[in-house]
């Protein structure tokens, strides 16, 4: 096995960190080898706010996915999210000096490139710059200029952009834990390119990831990506409403919250209850699944 095959995952989650190995097949899919989870504790709404903490949990979660995928692992792809995450849409536009020629790779890289140095905002800088469709002299709407011959080649471009700092600390995190990145992918986008079709994608999509820390959206049409956002909110603003409504455990919160959580209190049954035992020798808790989906809703 081709060891240029082998990619590696790494999703670094506000309640879980995450690395998957896959394999690259003979039809270009990915065969997943292995997957290592670890509680994460050093982030906060999907941004690393304690290097330590997050350092241990990429270690432990790479060390059970080798183990289970068995390959040593030493690069990884790593996911980014979080609120400092925006996205804009820029158009940019080149004047080729001989129309007769046809359209290249190189012209899309001159655009691309352009795109690259733009100005952002102190403290942001650009992750992505995805193509949205092009226009060449007066033919709009084109999805692939290559080939094609004409004098101005202007470029729409959905343009991802985040603070430098965050990048950084996801950096340093992978780093300290003895492993290589090898790109920064946001979080919405590999999701999108893990679970929608190329028909959806044409069709009209909006993928929407609920975490614990963040929502994650993407919305494509005609097989375009129109928008990416990331949302500070996430499951853990019910656990936490649940955790101070039962005055119980964050941990008992989450389970109650997985396991009797109703989002409709209308619907919850009136006169279940859910015994939570006490701790050291407390009398045992009783709530209303009735309550909790109250204050789920
Ligand atoms: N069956 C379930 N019903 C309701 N909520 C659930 C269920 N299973 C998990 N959750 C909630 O989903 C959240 C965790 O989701 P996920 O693992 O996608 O988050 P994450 O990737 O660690 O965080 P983020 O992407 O926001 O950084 C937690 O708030 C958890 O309580
Ligand atoms: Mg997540």
């Amino acid at each position: 096995m081709s060891s240029n095959d082998i990619v590696v995952g790494l999703d670094i989650g506000t309640t879980k960190i995450c690395a998957i190995v896959g394999r690259k097949n003979e039809y270009g899919k990915i065969d997943i080898l292995g997957m290592g989870k670890a509680e994460s504790a050093g982030v906060t709404r999907g941004v690393v706010t304690n290097i330590q903490k997050t350092v241990s949990a990429i270690q432990e979660a790479v060390k059970i996915a080798a183990e289970k995928s068995n390959v040593d692992i030493k690069v990884v792809h790593v996911g980014i999210a979080g609120q400092h995450i925006k996205s804009l849409r820029h158009r940019g536009v080149i004047v080729r000096g001989n129309g007769e020629d046809e359209i290249g790779n190189e012209d899309i890289t001159r655009l691309v490139e352009d795109m690259h140095r733009l100005v952002m905002q102190p403290g942001e800088e650009i992750i992505h710059v995805f193509p949205q469709e092009y226009t060449v002299d007066a033919e709009h709407g084109i999805k692939d200029p290559i080939g094609m011959a004409g004098v101005r080649l202007e470029g729409n471009f959905h343009i991802i952009t985040g603070q430098v700092t965050a990048a950084k600390n996801i950096y340093r995190c992978v780093t300290k834990a003895g492993l290589q990145v090898a790109d920064l992918v946001l979080e919405p986008i590999a999701s999108s390119e893990a679970v929608l079709t190329e028909e959806e994608k044409e069709h009209g999509v909006a993928l929407i990831d609920i975490g614990g820390g963040t929502t994650d959206l993407a919305i494509f049409q005609d097989g375009i990506i129109r928008h990416t956002a990331v949302v500070p909110l996430g499951g853990n603003i019910i656990t936490e409403d649940i955790k101070e409504g039962c005055s119980v455990m964050r941990k008992q919160a989450d389970a109650l919250k997985v396991r009797f959580g109703s989002a409709l209190a209308d619907e919850a049954k009136e006169n279940e209850i859910i015994s939570i035992p006490g701790l050291r020798g407390r009398e045992p808790r009783e709530i209303s699944v009735k309550n909790l989906a109250y204050i789920i809703q």
